[in-house]
């Protein structure tokens, strides 16, 4: 049998949505590991006033390809950057790129997608939907296709709790929706969304659910795998440890406990998240972020009233605090406006730090059993090897050098500013105590007698210890 290096030599790649999270480590992987592969063609959009070739070298020229540059100097030159927007006709493919692509083209990536949790369900359609319908028009005149890969998600079926790997019957058919939506206005839409989705949360899920029975009606004699990635964090040992470049998901939840009293997850699968708690709060007291704004801390619950008291007293509370001395200082208030953000953010992840799921996994066991041993070291799949509390530390690291630029020398600042953090923690709870003290304490006989009865069993308890000591010696 071929190692993957090996069937891909010589080989046309197509890759869409290359500039994006997952496109990208995929592109810089793919011309790693399999060096011989022929071109990697990567559909991009310009944007920003950007052309899609200087968006590409741009983007080559980040830290997650330092690796690749150091092992092949040249590999630019195999990367093709190709206009188009997969909302346009055609893709906005010119009519030379559309010849190009269907005349050598051997395996495609379709990566693309809107993540965007709650994207406005139209716009949810135009890109997860419509422009998978496009790609796999495009893929059908590709002469020498080999594979369609789709990248889906595996919430896509995340109204069931146990997902197999098949395409489930979709919430609805995907034409007649098109066709709906092509005339109803956004506001009608919006009204209709919640009833569409059904049991499924968000326009991503439920787009991203079409997208596959799509694929599936309309692939016809085209050999397509529909891949379905969970929540993907930071990179495990390749290029190198902890790379990530965005706040989605973990990353947003890690950063957000390590600059202050953190968001809260509900019920998430809570042994698993205590122990992963454990290494992102001990990881960011030991290498704290500059811009911490409390000690780093988390708290799991799973109830909603807990939950509700601890973001009054330890989010929004000190967040009001500090605005007010930022306004008292003449400065702008944001420490409100952060924590309000933040929380907009936690809510659109509750559905799935809520819900647990059970994924059948066999096509991917019987894919690691049939590699062989020099694929297997090169392409490890085998997450049952992977340490957490090392991956944990990595990733956290990441958050930190690669999304927020830290620069690892900025430390022993950083930990001054957690220490003198501390400090204000403890002094504001001895303000809290003293005060809590003079109001119900000074003022009732009842009060009175439980702190003195209090103070006096600490005493005796004091002298008892010092006897029991001296007695030693
Ligand atoms: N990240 C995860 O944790 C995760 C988990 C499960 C599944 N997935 C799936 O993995 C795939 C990639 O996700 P990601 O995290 O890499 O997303 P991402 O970082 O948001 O990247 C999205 C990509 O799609 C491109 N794109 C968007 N609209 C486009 C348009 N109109 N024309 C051309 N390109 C367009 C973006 O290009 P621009 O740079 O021009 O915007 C970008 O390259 C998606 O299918 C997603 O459903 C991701």
């Amino acid at each position: 049998m071929v190692t993957i290096p090996e069937y891909y030599e010589g080989k046309n790649v197509l890759i869409t949505g290359a500039t994006g999270f997952m496109g990208k480590v995929l592109l810089e992987k793919l011309l790693r590991s399999c060096s011989s592969v022929k071109t990697a063609y990567v559909l991009v959009r310009p944007k920003a006033g950007q052309a899609p070739e200087a968006r590409i070298a741009d983007m080559i020229n980040c830290k997650l390809f330092d690796r690749l540059r150091e092992e092949q100097p040249d590999f630019a030159e195999k990367i093709v950057a190709v206009n188009s927007d997969l909302t346009q006709p055609d893709l906005d493919l010119s009519t030379e790129d559309q010849e190009t692509l269907t005349g050598c083209i051997n395996i495609v990536f379709h990566c693309a997608a809107t993540i965007r949790f709650n994207e406005p369900l139209k716009d949810a359609m135009q890109l997860n939907v419509l422009a998978t319908q496009k790609m796999v028009n495009l893929a059908h005149r590709m002469k020498h296709l080999e594979v369609f890969i789709h990248v889906s998600t595996a919430y896509a079926h995340c109204d069931r709790e146990l997902i197999e790997e098949v395409v489930y019957p979709p919430p609805v058919d995907y034409r007649k929706l098109i066709d709906t939506l092509e005339w109803m206005d956004d506001k009608l839409v919006s009204l209709m969304t919640p009833k569409l989705l059904g049991e499924r949360p968000n326009t991503y899920t439920y787009t991203k659910a079409l997208a596959e029975q799509l694929i599936q009606q309309e692939c016809g004699n085209l050999n397509v795998a529909i891949i379905r990635p969970s929540i993907v964090g930071a990179s495990w040992k390749e290029p190198f440890p902890g790379w990530i470049d965005n706040f989605n998901g973990p990353s947003g939840i890690f950063i957000a406990s390590a600059l202050h009293h953190p968001p809260f997850i509900h019920s998430f699968i809570a042994e698993i998240m205590a122990s992963l708690q454990y290494h992102v709060i001990s990881t960011f007291k030991r290498n704290p972020l500059e811009q911490a704004f409390r000690r780093p801390n988390v708290n799991l619950t799973t109830n909603h009233l807990i939950n509700q008291y601890w973001i009054a007293v330890s989010h929004k509370a000190p967040a009001f605090l500090y605005d007010l001395f930022l306004r008292m200082s003449g400065r702008e208030p944001r420490m409100m406006k952060t924590i309000t953000r933040l929380h907009k953010a936690m809510m659109v992840l509750e559905y799935f730090t809520s819900h647990s799921w059970v994924w059948n996994m066999d096509n991917i066991t019987m894919l690691m059993n049939q590699m062989g041993s020099e694929d297997k070291k090169a392409f490890n799949i085998d997450v049952r090897q992977l340490h957490w509390a090392e991956y944990m530390e990595n990733y956290c690291m990441g958050t930190k050098k690669y999304v927020l630029n830290e620069e690892l020398s900025g430390l022993p600042a950083a930990r001054k500013h957690l220490n003198k953090l501390r400090n204000i923690r403890y002094t504001f709870n001895t303000i809290l105590v003293v005060f809590i003290w003079r109001i119900f304490i000074a003022r009732s006989q009842m009060a009175r007698n439980i702190w003195y009865f209090v103070v006096s069993l600490c005493f005796k308890f004091l002298s008892y210890f010092r006897a029991s000591s001296t007695m030693r010696y």
